[in-house]
């Protein structure tokens, strides 16, 4: 990933925050707010044929269809409910630490990111 890329994500994410602040209806983006955290986080293992998260439960990231299909075992997304969703608990490190997402990586998401993926379950992660 490039650093203006990534300089650029940083400053959406902490604007997204300045508005949540002021305002609560600011909504949360799949395509311009999640999909970028986890097309840099979380991709790599979750992308058929050969990703290892992908091998392992059948979670696809690719597109906000096949993240919602979730794993063979079920749901990784709770609409409404970032509290009981398996991704969040998983990011959080809620779950413990062996099973934090993103795996074999020194650092988890930073709090923006966290708390990105948790404003989108909690607006109904829709599809927007
Ligand atoms: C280095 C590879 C790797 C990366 C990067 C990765 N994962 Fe995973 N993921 C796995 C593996 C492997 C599993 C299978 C469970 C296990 O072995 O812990 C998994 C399983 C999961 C599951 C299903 C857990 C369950 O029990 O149902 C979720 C949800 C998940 N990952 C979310 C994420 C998210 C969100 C990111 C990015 C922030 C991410 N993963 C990044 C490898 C990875």
């Amino acid at each position: 990933m490039s650093t203006l890329k990534y300089c650029f994500t940083g400053l959406r994410v902490l604007l997204l925050m300045v508005l949540a602040g002021c305002a609560s209806q600011t909504r949360v983006s799949f395509q311009k707010d999640v999909y970028p955290i986890l097309e840099s986080n979380c991709l790599a293992c979750h992308t058929p044929p050969q990703g290892k998260g992908y091998l392992k439960t059948h979670l696809n990231m690719q597109s906000y269809e096949t993240l919602m299909q979730g794993t063979v075992y079920g749901k990784v997304i709770l609409p409404g409910d970032s509290r009981h969703s398996i991704l969040n608990m998983l990011v959080e490190g809620r779950a413990g630490a062996a099973m934090r997402m993103p795996h074999e990586r020194d650092e988890p998401l930073t709090r923006d990111e966290i708390e990105v993926l948790r404003l989108w379950v909690e607006q109904g992660a829709q599809n927007n």
